[in-house]
């Protein structure tokens, strides 16, 4: 990784990815954040940075960021520094946890994390700057697009596809060969069986049905 990372953000997401750095032994240059470390004691030894104005000090040809600015539903901050700092010249380095299993037959894009338990299977792709979130399941041939959010514990069967800016809530479940369109929140626990159109919320159910005695 040339001459090593700067991780943006300190928070809970940031946390997750400077312990994978650190395991992977990539050379962390330091963070990036205005707001103290969430969990100081991992941070400690790390040189901060509190501006956004410190990364130009750093040679984009020879640097990689590594965005750690979580991702929720409606907050468009993730994305907004990605296109920014891509702009800017900068480039950002996919993560694979080592505790992830990732088919060989997968095409990661720019930026994308893989976080410990997940499993991607055979012909799936991950758009730029996603979160493919802890033990979530991306089954054979889905392609996802860029700025998902693949929250902790989904399941994508097999060909789901998605556009831009999606963002799978914890636990969801999707059937094989849905499409879901941009812009799309699936909320935690939801299962989806239909095609989403694009700035849609989808709820789980909350079906209340009497029997009788
Ligand atoms: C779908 C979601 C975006 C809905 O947000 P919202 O429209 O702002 O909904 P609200 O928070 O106003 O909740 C409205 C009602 O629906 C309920 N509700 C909302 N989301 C729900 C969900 N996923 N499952 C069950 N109930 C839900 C709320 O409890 C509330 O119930 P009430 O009217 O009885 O009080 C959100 O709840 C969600 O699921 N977000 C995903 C979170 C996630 O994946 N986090 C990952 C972090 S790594």
């Amino acid at each position: 990784m040339n001459n090593g990372v700067l991780l943006i953000g300190s928070g809970g997401h940031a946390s997750v990815l400077l312990d994978m750095l650190i395991e992977q032994k990539i050379n962390v240059l330091g963070y990036v954040s205005p707001l103290l470390a969430v969990n100081e004691k991992l941070f400690s030894g790390f040189r901060w940075f509190q501006s956004d104005e410190d990364i130009l000090q750093f040679d984009k040809a020879t640097i990689k960021l590594v965005n750690g600015i979580g991702s929720l539903p409606g907050n468009t901050l993730r994305a907004d520094f990605y296109n920014n700092y891509k702009n800017l010249g900068y480039s950002f380095a996919t993560l694979v946890s080592i505790d992830a299993v990732v088919s060989r037959h997968t095409i990661l894009g720019e930026g994308v994390q893989v976080m410990c338990g997940v499993i991607i299977q055979t012909g799936t792709s991950v758009g730029y700057n996603s979160i493919v979130n802890t033990g979530s399941i991306l089954d054979h041939d889905c392609s996802i697009g860029s700025n998902n959010h693949i929250a902790p514990g989904v399941t994508l069967s097999g060909q789901v596809t998605s556009k831009a800016n999606v963002h799978f809530g914890t636990g969801s479940s999707v059937i094989q060969s849905i499409n879901v369109n941009e812009n799309v929140i699936i909320g935690a626990g939801a299962t989806i069986t239909k095609d989403v159109d694009k700035n849609t919320i989808c709820y789980p159910a909350r079906i209340f049905k009497k029997v009788k005695n």
